[in-house]
């Protein structure tokens, strides 16, 4: 499948992470967080124009991490990445063996009009590669302000190249906090460098 310019989608990035950039643990979310799950369920499933999809790329572990209140989840494509499993997950709607399979998926001739966003919603793995992936141009980053103790970590991000905006469109400025615990929802742009050394951003 090609990735050429005419089927490149916006490929973003979201997640929360907590101060020592740790998004997980025994397989679940270390803190209870309500208002930012909405957060993340109303950003991956806004659409621009009626009639669009997003398309969200997810690990097999956050993929059966999901509450079973997730879903239905309305109106987007779910993929799920996984090399061992021989069926879709139910709720799911593809199967893909690497990202580049999932990207893909937007050539598909049913799939190419109606996706509009392609959203990388971890785990680890998943987001190194959104990361590293030309067409990326957003990491939505919540900023959890404890520490948890954590076994899945957010990769690194390069703030020479991903540069956090001052405001955003439906992104609230403001501090949050629930069940005492604070946090900030956050948006990093990546700056493209071009030839002649001009910083510029796409
Ligand atoms: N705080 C947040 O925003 C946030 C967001 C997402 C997840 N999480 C947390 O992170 C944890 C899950 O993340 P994780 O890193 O452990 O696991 P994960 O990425 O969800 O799942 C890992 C599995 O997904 C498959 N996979 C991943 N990348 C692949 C690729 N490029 N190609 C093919 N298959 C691929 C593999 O399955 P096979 O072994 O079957 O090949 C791999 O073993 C959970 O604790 C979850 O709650 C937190």
């Amino acid at each position: 499948m090609s990735l050429d310019k005419e089927n490149r989608r916006p490929l973003r990035l979201i997640a929360a992470a907590c101060s020592n950039w740790g998004i997980g643990k025994n397989g679940g979310l270390p803190w209870h967080l309500p208002t930012e799950f909405k957060f993340f369920v109303d950003t991956v499933t806004r659409v621009s124009r009626a009639g669009k999809m997003n398309l969200l790329i997810w690990g097999k572990n956050c993929w059966y991490s999901n509450p079973e209140s997730l879903f239905p989840m309305s109106d987007v494509v779910h993929v799920v990445l996984s090399k061992t499993l021989s069926d879709v997950p139910e709720h799911a709607h593809f199967l893909c063996r690497d990202f580049k399979a999932a990207v893909g998926l937007t050539s598909l001739p049913h799939i190419r009009d109606l996706v509009e966003t392609i959203w990388v919603v971890g785990g680890h793995q998943v987001y190194k590669e959104g990361l590293e992936h030309p067409w990326c141009d957003l990491v939505y980053l919540t900023d959890v302000m404890a520490d948890f103790n954590c076994d899945v970590f957010f990769p690194m991000l390069d703030r020479r190249i991903f540069i956090k905006q001052s405001r955003f469109p439906h992104v609230p400025d403001e501090i949050q906090e629930e069940n005492g615990i604070k946090y900030k929802f956050q948006v990093f742009k990546k700056q493209i460098y071009r030839s002649g050394d001009a910083v510029m951003t796409e």
